[in-house]
């Protein structure tokens, strides 16, 4: 019941001040935030490549309103994938990008800004020998953000997409998607859409994952399977199988700091297993997306302002 109460004020700037400013917030956050800067990502991205895991970073940011702050999110990409390409660590660790961090929402011209910032990050990541994955967002974004990624292709085949098995659409989405070359990241979704375009039951939505799984592993693309569900992580090894891929052929995908040691487990199990790690000051959205995706996240975090 709290979830879509927490993904309403993950919007909301007063709440944002609020949060950002009480001093016992940043122990919880550091449980799903892996630093504030780009060394300590570094750090992160080093122990995680030495411990045989694989990386997707994000340097945190949405709903930039202005072209300038939408430019520095692009700078701080060049200077991510800059230090990926030094450390020679391009083969293990590639960038997950929000959109709207790089100017899609701007009024006049939105779209073709965030192209032209996020082209020059996939270029980058292609010098870097690695790629970008472009994050979804709510659902007014979707049409958007899938012509960025086919437009990005052209150039750069590996740029992955993300669909959300809790809009409508997503089944028609992952059709096309399921072609050569495609790599396709699959989620449930965490933002608050309105019921003309997404299931509201969470049955549902796992149903329509699965069905979207079986649409993934049986068509030509790359499936990223991104779910820290153990069931949803069964039936992806059992599609694989029955499609004829092997580990490698498709890969899981977790968030830091969540079910680290199952992250672990389907590794050592011989899996592709990538983890998201997303870093920077800008920690506001995301951490209350992930609370809200969880009651126990909550009471953790609550737990926090009670003295011991
Ligand atoms: P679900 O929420 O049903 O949870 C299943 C089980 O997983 C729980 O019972 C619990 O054990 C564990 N679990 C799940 N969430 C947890 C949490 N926060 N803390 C602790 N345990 C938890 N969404 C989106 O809209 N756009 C995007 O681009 C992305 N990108 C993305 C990348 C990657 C790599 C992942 C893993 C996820 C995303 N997401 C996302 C988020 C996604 O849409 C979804 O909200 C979460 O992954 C939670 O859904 P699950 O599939 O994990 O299952």
């Amino acid at each position: 019941m709290l979830g879509p109460v927490l993904l309403a004020v993950s919007r909301s700037d007063r709440m944002r001040r609020l949060v950002a400013a009480a001093p016992v917030t940043r122990p919880v956050v550091h449980r799903f935030v892996a630093g504030d800067d780009l060394p300590t990502a570094m750090d992160r991205v080093r122990a995680l490549a030495d411990a045989g895991l694989e990386v997707t970073l994000d340097h945190l940011g949405e709903d930039v309103t202005d072209r300038a702050t939408a430019g520095a999110t692009r700078d701080a990409y060049l200077r991510l994938l800059e230090a990926l390409d030094a450390e020679g660590l391009g083969k293990r660790a590639e960038v997950s990008v929000k959109l709207s961090a790089f100017g899609q929402a701007l009024p006049v011209g939105g779209h073709d800004i965030a192209l032209e910032n996020v082209r020059q990050v996939a270029a980058a990541a292609s010098a870097a020998g690695t790629t970008v994955t472009c994050d979804m967002e709510d659902h007014t974004t979707v049409d958007s953000t899938l012509a960025v990624v086919a437009e990005l292709r052209r150039e750069h085949p590996g740029t992955g997409a993300v669909v959300q098995s809790y809009l409508f659409r997503t089944e028609q989405d992952c059709r096309a998607l399921a072609v050569p070359g495609s790599r396709v990241r699959l989620v449930k979704g965490a933002y608050k859409e309105p019921a003309s375009v997404a299931y509201q039951d969470k049955r549902e939505v796992d149903r329509a994952y699965v069905r979207c799984l079986r649409i993934l592993m049986a068509g030509g693309g790359y499936p990223m399977v991104g779910s820290h569900d153990p069931r949803m992580i069964s039936i992806a090894r059992h599609l694989a199988r029955e499609a004829g891929r092997v580990a490698g052929d498709y890969e899981f995908q977790m968030l830091y700091g969540i079910r680290a040691a199952e992250q672990a487990r389907l590794a050592a199990d011989g899996e592709r297993m990538r983890i998201y790690v997303p870093y920077g000051a800008d920690w506001y959205g995301y951490f209350m997306r992930r609370l809200a995706e969880r009651p126990a996240n909550l009471a953790f975090f609550l737990r926090s302002f009670v003295p011991a």
